[in-house]
């Protein structure tokens, strides 16, 4: 039997119609070297999108490999109930470091949608554990087409009906508004602030929306409006930190500090399982007391801050440093927008937006059925690339340490690939001459 038949047979894929996956060869991939991944075969693709907007030095990075099986030869697993260890206090040290001002408490979980889930969670209990009239905040703000993950928490704050339509009688009620409307977050707080536990925003770009971008000065925006309600701030960075916006963190861009931060996908560079919710002083507080008060935060998964994925995240900060990696960055991303500037010329381009090495190529006129944004990946599969569409937007988000020639490969493979899905597409669409 192949891996490929063996995987029809017994894997359920994420996010995936196994109709359709059933009838396609996947790719097996086998290896990965640099920014390539490389099939079974032997052929190699360029990781178009980080492995799922994770890698961000390259797959097999030594000084990251070499972090890995350093402290596999410490211990693997242990755990952070009623013990600790280096390196997840190490690495919360130099999160905070790094954070925004104010953000002080790492708090550790092992993916972007448990980050989200704590940080709600940790919100609502703050504001019961304050009592009186504030224990009436127990409600959420969030944006039109968010997306904070799948467990029900993260899906009660998202908006991508797509994805969360089916779940509705099971999430909790909150407001929605637009993003990048600060208005329409000035009326909802003015008219239900009392009520409200957090604001949650993904800071500057709604990745999983299609690479939606938030006009300039709307994060500041949001932060005053919620400083003005005494509303806490939830920013999401799980898709835009760790450098993929260009800074650190997509914060920073304007300035601002969140009371919550969300941290997932990058930490680890794209190599193991890890997120973390950073928090501040006033929030870590307010769960102190004896514990007969049973103001503790009861939430823990069982590999919470494992000991590999925290070496990992440590070794990748220090890389940042060492590699000056978002130095290097800032170049790649003026070549990327110069790159892209002939895709936006494309008649089948409705929009290409991009925020560092955060990218989206809408792709407009097509019917729901051709799966446009699906044969552009096909086609770019046969080119050597490996891409992912979120519906008929094409995603390049590459790892920050692609070389520069590997980008402008990216770029123009993924231009050929558009222009033959939608060459295909037409010719499938025409009606034979008589
Ligand atoms: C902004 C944001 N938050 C949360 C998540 C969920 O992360 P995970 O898939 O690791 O649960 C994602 C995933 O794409 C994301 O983009």
């Amino acid at each position: 039997m192949s891996l490929a038949a063996d995987d029809r047979r017994y894997l359920w894929h994420p996010f995936t119609q196994q109709r359709g996956w059933e009838a396609e060869e996947p790719l097996v991939v086998a290896e990965a070297d640099g920014c390539w991944l490389i099939d079974e075969d032997g052929r190699r693709y360029i990781d178009g999108v980080s492995s799922l907007w994770c890698t961000v030095h390259g797959h097999r990075h030594p000084i990251l490999d070499l972090a890995v099986k350093d402290q596999l030869d410490r211990v693997a697993h242990t755990t952070l109930l009623g013990l600790t260890h280096a390196p997840a206090v190490d690495l919360a040290r130099e999160l905070i470091a790094i954070a925004p001002d104010g953000l002080t408490r790492v708090f550790y979980s092992d993916s972007g949608s448990a980050a989200v889930e704590i940080a709600l969670k940790m919100a609502f209990q703050y504001w019961q554990q304050q009592g009186g009239p504030n224990a009436r905040r127990t409600r959420f703000v969030s944006l039109e087409n968010a997306y904070h993950g799948d467990t029900l928490g993260s899906v009660s704050v998202g908006g991508i009906d797509v994805f969360h339509s089916a779940y509705r009688p099971l999430l909790f009620d909150g407001w929605r508004v637009p993003a990048g409307d600060a208005a329409a977050m000035e009326r909802v707080l003015a008219e239900h602030g009392e009520e409200v536990a957090a604001v949650i925003v993904e800071p500057l770009v709604q990745g999983a929306a299609g690479m939606a971008m938030q006009p300039p000065g709307y994060l500041r925006s949001v932060r005053e409006l919620c400083n003005h309600n005494d509303v806490l701030l939830i920013c999401d960075e799980v898709a835009t930190g760790f450098g993929r916006t260009g800074r650190m963190f997509a914060c920073e861009h304007e300035g601002i500090s969140p009371d919550l931060m969300c941290l997932g996908k990058g930490i680890t560079a794209g190599y193991l399982p890890l997120a973390a919710t950073l928090t501040c002083e006033r929030v870590y507080e307010g769960f102190l007391g004896e514990h007969e008060e049973l103001r503790t935060f009861f939430h823990g998964h069982t590999y919470t801050g494992n000991p590999l994925a925290c070496a990992a995240g440590l070794a990748s900060l220090q890389l940042f440093e060492q590699e000056r990696t978002l130095e290097q960055l800032q170049p790649k991303v003026r070549m990327l927008a110069n790159l892209l500037k002939p895709i936006g010329e494309l008649p089948a381009v409705a929009d290409v937006r991009q925020r560092g090495f955060m990218c989206g190529i809408e792709l407009a006129g097509f019917p729901a059925e051709a799966r446009i944004g699906h044969q552009v990946t096909l086609e770019a599969r046969a080119r050597g690339v490996v891409v992912r569409p979120l519906g008929d937007v094409v995603v390049l988000m590459p790892p920050l340490a692609i070389p520069e020639r590997e980008l402008r490969t990216l770029v123009e493979v993924v231009r050929d690939s558009i222009e033959a899905a939608v060459s295909a597409h037409a010719a499938a669409s025409t009606p034979l001459a008589a």
